[in-house]
């Protein structure tokens, strides 16, 4: 990284703590550093705070029912409607010709949506999907890439209580598949194509093949002309509809927003976790729109008056909390990008902040480290003085890429948010508040007012400072999720027997492990240490280990593969796949590329393998178990751990040779 280490002078450098300024304070949303104790004396009723940020039909009963954990209930009895929360308000309001979303394509082409445009075409949108036959509780699954008509359709689809499960347009077909599969889910939104790098990809031919992998009838599919004469030629099919004739056809309708109960689905999200069946993250409508409010508001400080852009994809919860439901509830403009940040050039997204006068950004490290290599030259060149607030999210920060982004992006005047959450807690959980705290590049603060965050060893006591241990989260809070959709019994599996008592019905004997190692600071700053289970963080994406080597598995002539993490620079961690092919060659270029297209059909290219090592053996214990943390260690080239343990230690050196020696 030598470009960002010469940018860095040794004051920033050795500099470990840093103070927001007394003028970000002084307009912070948040600023009475006694919210921690308010909350804590006053718990769970403190979360009424994020409950009176929404609209509501009915009010609710309670605050949070705790009488059957770990399925907790928040808001209880109260009506609303997210659709109504995000647009409506806003139009009743007199903000109607205030921008909702800025939208900007590839190309430079872009589209504005006041609140009343969106008021418009989210309504035309639910009137369409109403007449498609899609019904209160029908799942409907939305397959695209950043383009508006995907807020549009998640909003349609809140309105009318429709869940939605948005899948990531980088997403295989496969995927598609199974995810369709999995919410038994009968209808499709999705597009034609979208631009890359300059060149349109053909998204429908994959939608189209992931829905000849649905196992159940699917009632409707709709489709965005998004390519116009760049498409490729598709004819739609017998149950396909093309969104701009429907939308004309339901021109000017209008669709009363269906009244939800607080408990009731707001969407599905797929995400990755240590089996190869993802999992079906379930949010509500009232705890998670609640807290996706009240955390845009405290922590990433939106005002209406901002113009404020998060450069992740919608297909992720950074995107369905930080881009949609949190800052269009607040009312808010919120920027949507179609490209790549480094396309045409690399100065792509400073452009767009000097060009759109962005006040509050909010990326991923993977991103600062691409533009700490690509080197400041390139931020030099544009005006980024509107920015007030950064936040990071997705993988831990080192503390030079932070102090990189507070430097040459932030003019060092503006505090830097580094959010810790996931797609299982529906917003942020561990963050500094920007207008309270000092900040500690590396580390992402302490848990949020109201959120019991502890770091814990293997028998669920709390470990000293300095530590290192498991994180866990002591107490429920208004967004995480409900259960895994389907599957009551996988959600206490995989996020609570680790530290509860299973059979309590003592909320206190119930504890949310996240799946994550940590340490914490005499201050109570909590540094994430990154996954303890079989997932992946490659560029801020969740990847499961197995469901990758399933895919290899998949492949013809392989009979056996590993796949664990290893460091990358950029990427942050990188997938590396050890594979026994049955004819036991150790050099195959041609299955090889056969291995790499194989699991880019069955999860898409985020997933694909750094390398692919053919090895005779891969190294086990005497008990047949693989030494997954040998293979990371070979990965990283870092020094080796003990193998007097393993069945057969001379693999080892012959592995690492094949890694490092080529
Ligand atoms: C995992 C969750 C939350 C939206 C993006 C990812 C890691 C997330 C941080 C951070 C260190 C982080 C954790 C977590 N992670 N934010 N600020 N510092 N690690 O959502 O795909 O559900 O992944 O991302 O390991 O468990 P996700």
């Amino acid at each position: 990284m030598a470009d960002g280490d010469g940018e860095l002078e040794a004051r920033l450098v050795e500099q470990e703590e840093f103070e927001p300024s007394e003028e970000f304070v002084a307009q912070a949303n948040v600023s009475d550093p006694a919210i921690y104790d308010e909350f804590e004396e006053n718990w769970p009723g403190c979360w009424e705070q994020s409950a009176e940020m929404l609209d509501w039909y009915s009010g609710y009963n309670e605050v949070l029912d705790d009488s059957n954990p770990p399925f907790y209930k928040w808001f209880t009895g109260g009506k609303l409607n997210a659709s109504y929360n995000c647009v409506d308000r806003h139009v009743e309001n007199g903000d109607k010709n205030r921008v909702a979303i800025k939208w900007e394509g590839e190309h430079g082409e872009t589209r504005t949506y006041t609140y009343q445009d969106l008021y418009r075409e989210v309504n035309e949108f639910a009137s369409a999907l109403l007449d498609l036959g899609v019904g209160e509780d029908d799942i409907v699954t939305l397959y695209m890439p950043m383009i508006p008509e995907l807020p549009i359709a998640m909003l349609a689809c809140a309105r009318i209580g429709a869940p939605h499960s948005v899948v990531f347009g980088g997403f295989s077909a496969d995927a598609l598949a199974t995810r369709m599969n999995a919410a038994d889910s009968e209808y499709l939104v999705t597009c034609d194509g979208y631009y890359r790098r300059g060149d349109p990809l053909d998204h429908l031919k994959k939608a189209n093949e992931g829905l000849d992998g649905v196992e159940h009838g699917v009632e409707a599919t709709v489709v965005v002309d998004r390519l116009g004469d760049d498409g490729f030629g598709h004819d739609l099919r017998g149950n396909q509809h093309d969104w701009g004739e429907l939308m004309d056809e339901h021109a000017g309708e209008r669709v009363e927003p269906v009244e939800r109960d607080a408990e009731d689905m707001l969407f599905l999200m797929y995400t990755s976790g240590t089996t190869g069946q993802p999992k079906g993250v379930k949010h509500t409508t009232g705890g998670y729109l609640a807290y996706a409010t009240w955390s845009s508001h405290s922590v990433l400080d939106i005002k209406k008056e901002d113009t404020y852009w998060c450069s992740a994809d919608i297909g992720w919860i950074t995107g369905h909390s930080y881009i949609v439901y949190g800052p269009l509830s607040l009312g808010t403009t919120t920027v949507m990008y179609e490209g790549t940040p480094d396309f045409p050039n690399r100065a792509r997204l400073w452009e767009m902040i000097e060009k759109y006068s962005v006040d509050i950004f909010y990326t991923a490290p993977t991103a600062i480290r691409a533009f700490m290599k690509w080197g400041s030259q390139h931020p030099e060149k544009h005006d980024l003085s509107s920015l007030r607030l950064m936040g990071t999210v997705g993988e831990p920060i080192n503390p030079r890429a932070w102090k990189w982004y507070y430097k040459h992006i932030g003019g060092e005047e503006c505090p830097v948010v580094d959010t810790w959450w996931q797609t299982e807690t529906g917003g942020m959980m561990i963050s500094t508040l920007p207008g309270i705290k000092k900040m500690k590049p590396g580390s992402a603060g302490p848990p949020l007012p109201g959120i019991d965050a502890q770091i814990v060893d293997t028998k669920g006591e709390q470990v000293d400072a300095g530590r290192a241990g498991y994180l866990t989260v002591q107490k429920p809070w208004p967004g995480m999720l409900r259960t895994l959709y389907n599957n009551d019994e996988r959600f206490i599996e995989e996020y609570w027997q680790e530290y509860s008592d299973t059979d309590s019905d003592d909320p206190d004997d119930w504890v949310y492990f996240p799946e994550d190692g940590a340490k914490i600071d005499d201050d109570g700053y909590i540094t994430i240490l990154g996954r303890v289970d079989d997932v992946i963080n490659v560029s801020g994406h969740r990847l499961g280990t197995m469901e990758i080597e399933s895919a290899i598995v998949g492949v013809e002539g392989v009979a056996e593969a590993a796949v664990v993490g290893g460091d990358h620079e950029v990427k942050g961690e990188a997938v590396y796949a050890y594979v026994i092919t049955e004819e036991g060659q150790t050099e195959d270029d041609e299955m090889r590329d056969r291995i790499v297209k194989g699991v880019e059909d069955a999860i898409g290219p985020i997933a694909r393998p750094e390398q692919v090592i053919f090895t005779p053996e891969l190294p086990k214990t005497r008990s047949g178990k693989i030494m997954r943390r040998l293979l990371e260690e070979i990965a990283n080239g870092e020094e080796l751990g003990d193998t007097t343990t393993l069945r057969n230690p001379e693999i080892v050196e012959e592995i690492q040779l094949k890694v490092t020696g080529e």
